[in-house]
């Protein structure tokens, strides 16, 4: 008889929730994680400590430029970064005592050590003292999150050339902070520093940062942190780092080759993105395939090429986020407790935790277009909302797209601060259908920034009344 119905591989997002939905349908599970500390990327080096160190610069930098204009005189805010750091820390010591304290009261099984795959029904745990043991069970899901992308040639010490979880952890602020990558990591981590006093230059091999989101939005988003002090060389490539000085020196050059230039930094971050993390999985010994980019492949309800064994979360394709990991793990426990799980991958929102914040939901303009998608646009601009008037914190708008013939939404897109609160309405509204009109008719709080999003709905139909 099998130890357990389920065992999860990975306690990340998509693996502790997938446990807890999993036991609260009656399943008897286990978790295995190799990690001294549950919750995985999110909660260890990921979405959580960013929050906590984008929270607190945020209010040091408020501190320093616009409490004066409001009347608050304080002293100049002076920084004390161990016990920011000590701030961030405690966030993450809470966050992973609740996914223990959440698995105890489901009554989940925490296996610690490395799992690996030995086939159907049967997970190998090595515990860190080398003993190995064979748990069997009914199934398996792989969850075991991603790993930073390397960037050849570049060696990270997470001293001085470092990825997100050295840049969560410096114990000085750089004088020149180089970001390779102008993504989500680059763009929030880079924040972070710049705001602690560091000069960021964001080296990006596109012509463009933010590549998936909506080029307009984006676009406005790239003059807000140029006006912030971020410098972006954008079309262009990091081809080594000299780390034999006192100061790093960072060969650039055209993404095409050609223009060489060497800039000095004392930190890099290289924020190229993330790959699915299999190593010592036994992936290829039990059969299970991997696809063309060496995530975990699975069909439409999560099932790899091994019968019992499902994958979820950033192993698989899908964007690499939290929520969405989670959702798939709630839709894989229902699936395997033989109910009808499922993820609606139109609806799936994005944020990027700057000031102001982009979120993201749908389509994109540039989507429509080359989906032969004929559609309508909204726009209402926060220097037109009341609230951001008074506040003045007007910069950012709000953009939503609708079918031409429908009505019905297919994209919103905001940048602008509290922009991550206020997609979710929309998310809502997609996921019911809803066209711009159901929006439009919808009595929003006076004086709210979430206005914007009702007055960019009446602007679909060309009638928003504060423009
Ligand atoms: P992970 O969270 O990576 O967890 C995988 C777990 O599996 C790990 O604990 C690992 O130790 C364990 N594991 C791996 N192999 C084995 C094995 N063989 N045996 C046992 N255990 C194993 N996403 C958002 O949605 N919002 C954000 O704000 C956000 N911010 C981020 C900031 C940073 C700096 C980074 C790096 C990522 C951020 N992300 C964010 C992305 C988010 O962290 C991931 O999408 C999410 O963690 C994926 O969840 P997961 O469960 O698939 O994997
Ligand atoms: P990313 O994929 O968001 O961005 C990487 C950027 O690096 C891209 O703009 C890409 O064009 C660029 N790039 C790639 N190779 C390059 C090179 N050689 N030189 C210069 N630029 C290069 O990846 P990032 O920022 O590392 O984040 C990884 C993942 O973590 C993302 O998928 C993201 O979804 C997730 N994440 C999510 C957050 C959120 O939801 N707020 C926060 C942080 C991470």
């Amino acid at each position: 008889m099998a130890n357990y119905d389920l065992v999860i591989i990975g306690t990340g997002p998509g693996g502790y929730v997938c446990a807890i939905r999993a036991a609260q349908l009656g399943l008897k599970v286990a978790v295995v994680e190799k990690n001294p500390t549950l919750g995985g990327t999110c909660l260890n080096v990921g979405c959580m400590p960013s929050k906590a160190l984008l929270h607190a610069s945020e209010l040091f930098e408020e501190a320093g430029h616009s409490f004066a204009k409001m009347g608050i005189g304080v002293p100049a805010p002076t920084l004390d970064l161990p016990t920011m750091m000590n701030f961030k820390q405690q966030g993450i010591d809470g966050n992973v005592k609740g996914v223990e304290y959440l698995m105890k009261k489901n009554k989940i099984d925490v296996l610690v050590g490395r799992g690996k795959v030995l086939g159907t029904g049967k997970v190998e745990v090595t515990g860190n003292d080398g003993k190995a043991q064979t748990v069997e069970t009914k199934s398996i899901v792989i969850a075991t999150g991603s790993d930073v992308a390397k960037l050849k040639g570049i060696e990270i010490d997470e001293k001085r050339i470092v990825s997100s979880t050295g840049a969560l952890s410096l114990d000085k602020v750089p004088g020149k902070l180089i970001v390779v990558g102008a993504g989500v990591i680059g763009l929030e981590l880079g924040s972070v520093w710049r705001r602690l006093g560091a000069q960021v230059t964001v080296v990006e091999f596109l012509d463009r940062i933010l590549p998936g989101m909506d080029a307009e939005i984006v676009k406005q988003f790239q003059r807000i942190l140029e006006k912030q002090g971020f410098a972006f060389k954008l079309g262009a490539k990091v081809t080594g780092v000299d780390s034999s000085g006192k100061q790093l020196k960072v060969s650039v050059e055209a993404a095409a080759g050609g223009n060489p230039e060497t800039l000095e930094a004392d930190v890099v971050l290289v924020a190229i993105g993330r790959v699915p993390f299999t190593e010592g999985l036994g992936l290829q010994e039990a059969g299970v395939a991997l696809d063309e980019r060496g995530r975990v492949a699975i069909d439409d309800h999560f099932a790899t090429s091994v019968q019992g064994v499902y994958a979820i979360g950033d192993v698989v394709k899908g964007p690499m986020l939290a929520h969405k990991a989670e959702d798939e793990g709630v839709a894989v426990a229902e699936i395997i407790a033989g109910k009808a799980g499922h993820v609606n991958y139109d609806v799936i929102p994005g944020v990027v935790y700057t000031t102001p914040e982009v979120s993201s939901v749908g389509k994109t303009e540039e989507d429509l277009k080359q989906a032969g998608v004929a559609y309508t646009v909204g726009k209402f601009p926060f220097t037109a909302n009341g609230r951001s008037k008074v506040n003045q914190t007007t910069d950012g708008l709000v953009k939503i797209l609708a079918d031409a013939k429908t009505d019905r939404v297919l994209g919103v897109h905001i940048v602008g601060r509290e922009a991550g609160e206020m997609i979710h309405e929309a998310a809502v509204l997609m996921e019911f259908g809803g066209s711009a009109e159901d929006l439009a008719r919808t009595c929003h709080a006076h004086p709210t920034r979430s206005e914007a999003v009702k007055e960019a709905a009446l602007a679909v139909g060309k009638r928003a009344i504060h423009m």
